[in-house]
């Protein structure tokens, strides 16, 4: 085991740890409900499919991307942006399927962020090697709402950085099924993923999937 939670040393009954004044890594608590949240995203990427996405500056994104919800995120030379419709199809994005919802305000709710009702979850899949540069979520119009992160598949260290770019992160290990909340003072904090060690998933083989949902509009 490379890294873990255990660099928080605020563990906990019900195998939570609070990582920050409004963050929360509840581990596995996702696991049971994993192969249906598989299955249904199965159905939404049939209608659209990852691809993957250039930045503004040009660079093509290692990790491959799509949406479910009202909105759903784009990135294109020119800028980051919420959009209605997905522009490979036309058409608008997935509707977010209550199961994913539900779990997602349940989780906030459990994090001290309650009437959570997200509009846009991002849906980020990594192969070997795919990583996400430290970055802030701040293309929401209002940030008092909280970060939802599901994690299934192939374990990752997550980088949990602070307001600065050149803040030195925390490291630590998000597994299949874990759930990650940041709100409140933290929702703006620096956070990306390491390059993604090859390995193999009983559920979902040589990848993991992380999907973030926002209040976005
Ligand atoms: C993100 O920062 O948007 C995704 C984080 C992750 O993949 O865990
Ligand atoms: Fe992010």
């Amino acid at each position: 085991m490379p890294v873990s939670g255990q660099l928080f040393d605020n563990a906990d009954r019900d195998g939570s740890e609070r990582i920050g004044e409004g963050a929360v890594l509840f581990r596995a608590r996702i696991a049971s409900q994993a192969g249906e949240i598989v299955e249904t995203l199965r159905e939404i990427t049939a209608i659209s499919p990852f691809r993957h996405l250039v930045t503004p500056g040009g660079h093509r994104m290692s990790v491959s991307m799509t949406s479910c919800g009202e909105l759903g995120w784009m990135s294109d030379r020119k800028g980051y942006r919420y959009t209605a419709k997905d522009p490979r199809t036309g058409q608008p994005w997935p509707a977010i399927p209550k199961l994913f919802s539900e779990l997602a305000s349940d989780a906030a709710a459990a994090a001290g962020f309650p009437d959570y009702h997200p509009d846009a979850c991002l849906i980020n899949r990594y192969r070997a090697g795919n990583k996400l540069s430290l970055h802030q979520d701040k293309d929401e119009e209002d940030c008092g709402h909280p970060v939802v992160s599901f994690s299934l598949g192939l374990p990752a260290t997550f980088l949990w950085g602070g307001f600065k770019r050149s803040d030195k992160p925390k490291r630590l290990l998000l597994e299949h099924g874990d759930v990650l909340v940041w709100g409140g003072p933290d929702r703006l904090r620096y956070h990306g993923v390491l390059a993604l060690a090859d390995g193999e998933h009983p559920l979902l083989g040589q990848q993991r999937i992380n999907l973030t949902f926002r209040k976005a509009g």
